[in-house]
C-alpha cells in the first residue's frame, strides 16, 4: 500500500494580523493582486474599513466580487477575464468559503487552455495542467467552516449539470494564509453554527474514514477537541476572540485532515447544496447524527477511543448525544424537511448523484446508493438508524 501525505503551507495566525498583508505581498513578489472577496461581506462597515486600509497600500489592485454562494464555473471565467485584463500577478482571496474557492480557481485558470471540467479531481486529471502558470494566492478566510485555505481543491458548480465538482490541483494550496480572528467577531450565530459544523464534519469524516493515515488523524481529534471546547461560545459570544482563533485554527485543520478522506455526511450534503442551494454546513450538521448512526458498527471502536480526549463519556451513545445536544444548543433543525420541501423529491436522482460524489469512497462503512437513499429517508422522517 502506498500513501501520499500532504501537509499545508506557511499560516500566519492571530489578532489583526491582516495589517500584515503587504508584507505577505512582498514575501510573494506581488504588486498587482486581483482581490477576490464576497459582495456582502466587502460592503459590512467593519470589514470594509479593515480591507481598504490594507488596500491603500498598493499602487495596484482589482476588486472581483461577481460570485455567486455556490460558485459556478462562469463565476471562474469572468474573474480569469479580470485577471488577464488588468494583468494581475496574484490573488488574495478574503472571505468565506465560495470567495476563497472561486479565488484559488482563478489563480490556477488563469494560466490554463483547457476548460475548468478538465481539472476535475478523478485520477491524475491535475497532471494535465500547466503548473509552472498556477499564479499565487494569499488566503484569508472570514468564516470557520471550509477550511478552503489549506486545501488544494476548490468546489465550483457545473452550471449544465448542476452538479458540484471538485477541481484539484496540488499547486490551488495558498502561498500564505492569513487567520485573523478580528475578521470573523461579526459573523451571525446563525452562520458561526453552520459554518463551525461543516469544520467539524471534516474533522469527524477524516478521523472515521479507512485509510492510514496517522497524522491526519491526529490532527482530526485536536480540531473536534477545539470545536467542542470553542463553537458553542463563539455562537453565544461573537467577539469571544479566543474562541474565533480556536474555530479558525479547526477549520484549516479539518482539511488539512480530510486528504485521510470524507464520508456520506458531504456525499448526502453535495447534492443538496448544488440542487437547492442549502447552507453546506447546515445540511452537513442535519446529516451528521443519521450517518453517525448508519455507520456505527465500523466507527464504534474508534468512537470509544477518543471519548476520554473529548471529556465524555467513554461510549458510542454519549458521543451521539453530544451532537445532538451540540446541534440543539446551536439551533440547528433536526431533519433536511425542516429547511425545504422534501415533499416532491426525487430521491432515487439524489441517492445516484451521492453515491458519485468523491466524498462516498471514504465512508467507513462500505455503502450502496439505495444506503445513501435509505439515509436520506431517514434524515427526512429525523429516524435515527437503531
Ligand atoms: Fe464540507
Amino acid at each position: 500500500m502506498k500513501f501520499n501525505w500532504n501537509y499545508p503551507t506557511t499560516v500566519w495566525v492571530g489578532e489583526n494580523r491582516i495589517n500584515e498583508l503587504s508584507d505577505a505581498c512582498k514575501n510573494l513578489n506581488l504588486t498587482k493582486p486581483l482581490f477576490v472577496t464576497d459582495k456582502d461581506l466587502i460592503n459590512l462597515p467593519f470589514i470594509k474599513n479593515i480591507v481598504s486600509k490594507n488596500l491603500k497600500k498598493f499602487d495596484n489592485f482589482t476588486i472581483f466580487s461577481n460570485f455567486t454562494g455556490n460558485p459556478t464555473g462562469e463565476n471562474v471565467d469572468e474573474g480569469v477575464e479580470e485577471f488577464k485584463k488588468n494583468n494581475c500577478d496574484g490573488v488574495i482571496a478574503i472571505g468565506g468559503g465560495s470567495a476563497l474557492d472561486v479565488g484559488k480557481a482563478i489563480a490556477f485558470m488563469s494560466g490554463q487552455n483547457r476548460p475548468i471540467w478538465d481539472f476535475e479531481d478523478i485520477d491524475d486529471y491535475w497532471k494535465r495542467a500547466n503548473e509552472n502558470k498556477i499564479s499565487p494566492i494569499i488566503a484569508i478566510p472570514t468564516t470557520a467552516g471550509t477550511g478552503s485555505e489549506t486545501g488544494r481543491a476548490s468546489a465550483i458548480i457545473n452550471k449544465k449539470t448542476g452538479v458540484k465538482k471538485i477541481i484539484f490541483h496540488p499547486k490551488i494550496l495558498p502561498s500564505i494564509v492569513i487567520l485573523d480572528p478580528s475578521l470573523t467577531i461579526e459573523l451571525s450565530p446563525r452562520l458561526t453554527a453552520a459554518t463551525g459544523m461543516d469544520a467539524l464534519a471534516h474533522n469527524l469524516e477524516a478521523l472515521c474514514a479507512p485509510n492510514f493515515h496517522p497524522m491526519a488523524e491526529g490532527i482530526a481529534l485536536e480540531g473536534m477537541k477545539l470545536i467542542k471546547n470553542s463553537l458553542l461560545k463563539a455562537f453565544k459570544d461573537g467577539k469571544n476572540i479566543e474562541a474565533r482563533q480556536n474555530l479558525l485554527a479547526a477549520s484549516s485543520m479539518g482539511s488539512t485532515a480530510f486528504q485521510k478522506g470524507l464520508g456520506a455526511i458531504h456525499s448526502l450534503s453535495h447534492p443538496v447544496n448544488a440542487q437547492f442551494d442549502v447552507h453546506h454546513g447546515l445540511s452537513n450538521a442535519i446529516f451528521m447524527p443519521y450517518v453517525l448512526t448508519f455507520n456505527k458498527s465500523s466507527i464504534e471502536n474508534k468512537i470509544i477511543s477518543i471519548c476520554d480526549y473529548l471529556d465524555l463519556e467513554k461510549n458510542f451513545d454519549s458521543f451521539l448525544k453530544w451532537i445532538l445536544d451540540l446541534r440543539k444548543n446551536l439551533n440547528i433543525p433536526n431533519k433536511l424537511s425542516d429547511v425545504m420541501d422534501c415533499s416532491d423529491l426525487d430521491l432515487d436522482k439524489l441517492s445516484l448523484m451521492a453515491f458519485e460524489d468523491p466524498s462516498t469512497t471514504g465512508n467507513p462503512k462500505k455503502i450502496s446508493k439505495e444506503d445513501l437513499k435509505l439515509m436520506y429517508q431517514h434524515s427526512i422522517s429525523g429516524e435515527l438508524f437503531k
